[in-house]
Protein backbone atom coordinates (compact mmCIF):
# COMPACT_ATOMS: atom_id res chain seq x y z
CA UNK A 1 0.00 0.00 0.00
CA UNK A 2 1.27 3.54 -0.74
CA UNK A 3 1.16 6.12 2.00
CA UNK A 4 -2.43 8.00 0.66
CA UNK A 5 -3.89 4.50 0.99
CA UNK A 6 -3.15 3.39 4.26
CA UNK A 7 -3.99 7.05 5.48
CA UNK A 8 -7.03 6.68 3.79
CA UNK A 9 -8.03 3.56 4.68
CA UNK A 10 -6.73 3.45 8.45
CA UNK A 11 -9.34 3.14 11.29
CA UNK A 12 -9.67 2.92 15.02
CA UNK A 13 -10.19 -0.83 15.24
CA UNK A 14 -11.29 -1.72 19.13
CA UNK A 15 -11.01 -5.55 18.10
CA UNK A 16 -8.76 -7.92 17.59
CA UNK A 17 -8.00 -10.95 16.07
CA UNK A 18 -5.61 -12.98 18.01
CA UNK A 19 -3.09 -14.22 15.73
CA UNK A 20 0.54 -12.86 17.12
CA UNK A 21 2.19 -9.88 15.19
CA UNK A 22 5.31 -11.50 13.73
CA UNK A 23 8.52 -10.19 15.24
CA UNK A 24 9.85 -8.34 11.99
CA UNK A 25 6.89 -6.72 11.58
CA UNK A 26 6.73 -5.68 15.17
CA UNK A 27 10.82 -4.47 14.50
CA UNK A 28 9.79 -2.41 12.06
CA UNK A 29 6.54 -0.83 13.67
CA UNK A 30 9.22 0.22 16.50
CA UNK A 31 11.80 1.74 13.99
CA UNK A 32 8.69 3.77 12.60
CA UNK A 33 8.38 5.30 15.74
CA UNK A 34 12.33 5.84 16.47
CA UNK A 35 12.84 7.50 13.45
CA UNK A 36 10.18 10.49 14.05
CA UNK A 37 11.22 14.16 14.46
CA UNK A 38 10.64 15.45 17.54
CA UNK A 39 11.56 18.88 19.21
CA UNK A 40 15.04 19.73 19.16
CA UNK A 41 15.43 16.35 18.32
CA UNK A 42 15.27 15.32 22.15
CA UNK A 43 13.40 12.08 21.26
CA UNK A 44 11.54 11.65 24.39
CA UNK A 45 9.88 8.84 24.06
CA UNK A 46 10.19 5.41 25.19
CA UNK A 47 7.73 2.00 23.50
CA UNK A 48 6.81 -0.36 26.02
CA UNK A 49 5.62 -3.84 23.95
CA UNK A 50 3.08 -5.14 26.88
CA UNK A 51 2.04 -8.67 25.44
CA UNK A 52 1.64 -10.12 29.26
CA UNK A 53 -2.11 -11.27 29.44
CA UNK A 54 -2.73 -10.08 32.74
CA UNK A 55 -0.82 -6.91 32.55
CA UNK A 56 -2.53 -6.19 29.62
CA UNK A 57 -5.99 -6.95 31.88
CA UNK A 58 -4.63 -4.26 34.46
CA UNK A 59 -4.21 -1.27 31.45
CA UNK A 60 -7.74 -1.80 30.22
CA UNK A 61 -9.19 -1.44 33.57
CA UNK A 62 -6.59 1.64 33.95
CA UNK A 63 -7.94 2.79 30.84
CA UNK A 64 -11.53 3.06 32.25
CA UNK A 65 -12.29 -0.70 31.83
CA UNK A 66 -12.35 -0.24 27.77
CA UNK A 67 -12.80 -3.80 27.54
CA UNK A 68 -11.61 -4.58 24.19
CA UNK A 69 -8.39 -3.56 24.91
CA UNK A 70 -7.45 -7.04 25.94
CA UNK A 71 -8.48 -8.54 22.72
CA UNK A 72 -5.21 -7.01 20.90
CA UNK A 73 -2.07 -8.88 21.06
CA UNK A 74 -0.08 -6.06 21.71
CA UNK A 75 -0.46 -2.58 23.86
CA UNK A 76 2.04 -0.17 23.27
CA UNK A 77 2.53 2.16 26.15
CA UNK A 78 3.56 5.12 24.79
CA UNK A 79 5.59 6.55 27.34
CA UNK A 80 7.44 10.15 27.55
CA UNK A 81 10.41 11.48 30.00
CA UNK A 82 9.02 13.44 32.68
CA UNK A 83 12.76 15.78 33.25
CA UNK A 84 12.39 19.22 31.66
CA UNK A 85 10.80 21.23 34.71
CA UNK A 86 10.66 24.16 33.03
CA UNK A 87 10.83 25.78 35.84
CA UNK A 88 14.06 24.79 36.68
CA UNK A 89 15.22 25.57 33.44
CA UNK A 90 17.57 29.21 33.05
CA UNK A 91 15.83 32.24 31.34
CA UNK A 92 17.84 31.86 28.21
CA UNK A 93 17.23 27.60 27.85
CA UNK A 94 15.93 27.48 24.63
CA UNK A 95 13.03 24.82 25.64
CA UNK A 96 11.88 28.21 27.78
CA UNK A 97 12.22 30.48 24.69
CA UNK A 98 10.39 28.06 22.34
CA UNK A 99 7.87 27.97 24.81
CA UNK A 100 7.99 31.99 25.50
CA UNK A 101 7.20 32.23 21.75
CA UNK A 102 5.03 29.61 20.94
CA UNK A 103 2.82 30.18 23.69
CA UNK A 104 3.88 33.28 25.78
CA UNK A 105 5.71 33.45 28.86
CA UNK A 106 1.61 33.73 30.35
CA UNK A 107 1.35 30.26 30.23
CA UNK A 108 5.16 29.20 30.80
CA UNK A 109 4.04 31.41 34.02
CA UNK A 110 1.21 29.55 34.80
CA UNK A 111 2.91 26.23 33.73
CA UNK A 112 5.71 27.26 37.08
CA UNK A 113 2.62 28.03 39.20
CA UNK A 114 1.68 24.55 39.29
CA UNK A 115 2.93 23.00 42.94
CA UNK A 116 2.73 19.25 41.21
CA UNK A 117 5.73 19.77 39.15
CA UNK A 118 5.10 15.71 37.73
CA UNK A 119 1.48 17.26 36.18
CA UNK A 120 2.82 20.06 34.69
CA UNK A 121 5.35 18.04 32.70
CA UNK A 122 2.56 15.33 32.12
CA UNK A 123 0.37 18.28 30.66
CA UNK A 124 3.48 19.80 28.70
CA UNK A 125 5.08 16.51 27.12
CA UNK A 126 2.79 15.21 24.28
CA UNK A 127 3.45 16.28 20.94
CA UNK A 128 6.50 14.12 19.79
CA UNK A 129 4.76 10.91 21.25
CA UNK A 130 1.54 12.06 19.20
CA UNK A 131 4.24 11.93 15.75
CA UNK A 132 5.83 8.71 17.02
CA UNK A 133 3.08 6.65 17.77
CA UNK A 134 1.30 7.91 14.68
CA UNK A 135 4.04 7.13 12.35
CA UNK A 136 3.52 3.21 14.44
CA UNK A 137 0.23 3.47 13.60
CA UNK A 138 0.34 4.13 10.11
CA UNK A 139 3.38 1.98 9.56
CA UNK A 140 1.49 -1.25 11.47
CA UNK A 141 -1.21 -0.39 8.97
CA UNK A 142 0.84 -1.00 6.16
CA UNK A 143 1.15 -4.35 7.25
CA UNK A 144 -2.39 -4.65 7.64
CA UNK A 145 -2.24 -4.53 11.71
CA UNK A 146 -4.52 -1.77 13.18
CA UNK A 147 -4.76 0.57 16.16
CA UNK A 148 -6.26 2.66 18.20
CA UNK A 149 -5.09 5.86 20.26
CA UNK A 150 -6.12 5.27 23.68
CA UNK A 151 -6.23 8.85 25.66
CA UNK A 152 -8.72 7.46 28.20
CA UNK A 153 -6.31 6.85 30.85
CA UNK A 154 -5.36 6.86 34.26
CA UNK A 155 -1.68 7.97 33.15
CA UNK A 156 -0.51 7.33 37.19
CA UNK A 157 -2.09 4.10 37.32
CA UNK A 158 -0.63 2.64 34.13
CA UNK A 159 2.89 4.33 35.07
CA UNK A 160 2.93 2.24 37.95
CA UNK A 161 1.39 -1.32 36.29
CA UNK A 162 4.40 -0.47 33.66
CA UNK A 163 7.01 -0.24 36.93
CA UNK A 164 8.21 2.65 35.52
CA UNK A 165 10.27 4.74 37.51
CA UNK A 166 9.34 7.88 38.64
CA UNK A 167 10.54 10.39 35.59
CA UNK A 168 8.73 8.71 33.03
CA UNK A 169 5.33 8.24 32.75
CA UNK A 170 2.69 6.38 30.32
CA UNK A 171 0.68 8.89 28.70
CA UNK A 172 -1.06 7.14 25.82
CA UNK A 173 -1.84 2.99 25.27
CA UNK A 174 -1.91 1.83 21.42
CA UNK A 175 -3.17 -1.71 21.34
CA UNK A 176 -2.36 -3.14 17.62
CA UNK A 177 -3.38 -6.35 15.67
CA UNK A 178 -5.27 -8.03 13.28
CA UNK A 179 -8.13 -6.35 12.78
CA UNK A 180 -11.32 -8.92 13.48
CA UNK A 181 -13.90 -5.86 12.07
CA UNK A 182 -14.44 -3.89 9.34
CA UNK A 183 -16.15 -0.91 10.43
CA UNK A 184 -18.38 1.02 7.78
CA UNK A 185 -16.43 4.39 6.47
CA UNK A 186 -17.04 7.18 8.95
CA UNK A 187 -18.25 11.28 8.13
CA UNK A 188 -15.13 13.56 8.05
CA UNK A 189 -15.01 17.03 7.59
CA UNK A 190 -15.36 18.28 3.96
CA UNK A 191 -11.87 19.45 2.30
CA UNK A 192 -13.70 23.19 2.59
CA UNK A 193 -14.09 22.84 5.84
CA UNK A 194 -10.49 22.83 7.39
CA UNK A 195 -8.45 24.11 5.03
CA UNK A 196 -7.76 27.81 4.30
CA UNK A 197 -4.94 29.29 1.54
CA UNK A 198 -2.94 32.61 3.06
CA UNK A 199 -5.23 34.49 5.64
CA UNK A 200 -8.84 32.89 7.19
CA UNK A 201 -11.54 35.14 4.75
C1 LIG B 1 -5.41 11.23 21.21
C2 LIG B 1 -6.52 10.26 20.95
C3 LIG B 1 -7.10 9.61 22.02
C4 LIG B 1 -8.12 8.65 21.79
N1 LIG B 1 -8.62 7.95 22.86
C5 LIG B 1 -9.52 6.97 22.63
C6 LIG B 1 -9.96 6.15 23.70
O1 LIG B 1 -9.58 6.30 24.87
N2 LIG B 1 -10.85 5.15 23.41
C7 LIG B 1 -11.30 4.92 22.14
O2 LIG B 1 -12.10 4.00 21.96
N3 LIG B 1 -10.89 5.68 21.10
C8 LIG B 1 -9.99 6.69 21.30
N4 LIG B 1 -9.54 7.44 20.24
C9 LIG B 1 -9.97 7.13 18.86
C10 LIG B 1 -10.94 8.15 18.28
O3 LIG B 1 -12.22 7.98 18.86
C11 LIG B 1 -10.99 7.96 16.74
O4 LIG B 1 -9.74 8.25 16.19
C12 LIG B 1 -12.05 8.85 16.09
O5 LIG B 1 -13.34 8.51 16.51
C13 LIG B 1 -12.00 8.77 14.55
O6 LIG B 1 -12.17 7.44 14.11
P1 LIG B 1 -11.07 6.73 13.20
O7 LIG B 1 -9.77 6.70 13.97
O8 LIG B 1 -11.60 5.34 12.93
O9 LIG B 1 -10.88 7.53 11.95
C14 LIG B 1 -8.56 8.39 20.46
C15 LIG B 1 -7.96 9.08 19.39
C16 LIG B 1 -6.96 9.99 19.63
C17 LIG B 1 -6.30 10.67 18.45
Amino acid sequence: MDCMDVIRTRRSIRQYRPDAIPDDILSQILEAGRLAPSTMHWQPWYFGVVRDPELKQELTLAAGNQEWIVTAPIVMAMCVPLVRDLKTLPEDDPWIACNNLRFGSDLVDHLNAFSDRRAMMKYADTADIFIAGQQMVLAAESFGISSCWIGYLNIDRASRLLKLPDDIACLYLLPMGYPAVDPDPIERKSIDEVVFYDTWS
